[in-house]
């Protein structure tokens, strides 16, 4: 059976990273070559990337230059993780990626998506996750989540609702357009029904 690509979207407190974990073991436990890995980030180069996207500056940051940067970091990651890892059989779990460029750059920041394609297509090759866990809740028990975490925000974390409610909107858009791809889990259930609603969905796939 073909290595799988899978990615795993959602805005802030949705609890990716719990279920990140869930989902490693999950299909580590299955049998599964695993290569976990993350966006903007992955690599050398990418994690570099990431400190300069995310760290709050006094100037800020154009939104063209976000949108580079995001690509730069996963130009690098494509070509020294996730296809390396493909090509040698292994499958791939990545928190986040383009989906994060159109739900954040696209709906957040309000740059049209069809220059987001052109990005894509150019770097990217077609490249696309075989499927896409959306962990979907309301924006305002997301950032409840994010605030209980009692430790400093980010440049994205520091965004209003108002930005949130638009990230969120353009995710569950392309899940409604995808929803082959696309799967949305209610992240507002408790961990044990989210994580049955993973296992329904990961355990076909095995
Ligand atoms: P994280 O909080 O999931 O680690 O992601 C870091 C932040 O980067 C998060 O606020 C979402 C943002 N992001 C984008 O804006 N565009 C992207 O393409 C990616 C991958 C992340």
């Amino acid at each position: 059976m073909k290595s799988l690509f899978i990615s795993i979207e959602g805005i802030e407190g949705a609890g990716k990273s719990t279920q990140l974990a869930f989902i490693q073991r999950y299909l580590s436990e299955n049998g599964k070559q695993l290569k976990v890995t993350r966006e903007p980030g992955g690599t050398e180069l990418g994690e570099a990337i990431r400190t300069l996207l995310l760290t709050p500056t006094e100037t800020g940051m154009a939104v063209d230059t976000e949108l580079l940067l995001m690509f730069s970091a996963r130009a690098e990651h494509v070509a020294q993780v996730i296809k390396p890892a493909l090509e040698r059989g292994e499958w791939v779990l990545s928190d986040r990626f383009t989906d994060a460029t159109f739900a954040y750059q696209g709906g957040g920041r309000g740059i049209e998506q069809q220059r987001i394609n052109e990005l894509a297509q150019w770097t990217l090759n077609g490249l696309q996750p075989d499927l896409t866990l959306l962990f979907d809740l309301p924006v305002e028990l997301g950032q409840q989540r994010v605030l209980s975490r009692n430790q400093g925000v980010d440049r994205f974390e520091q965004e209003k609702v108002d930005f949130f409610q638009k990230v969120r909107n353009c995710y569950l858009e392309r899940a409604e357009k995808e929803p082959q791809r696309i799967k949305i889990i209610d992240a507002s259930q408790s961990i044990a029904e989210i994580e049955h609603q993973l296992t329904r969905i990961l355990q076909p796939l095995l």
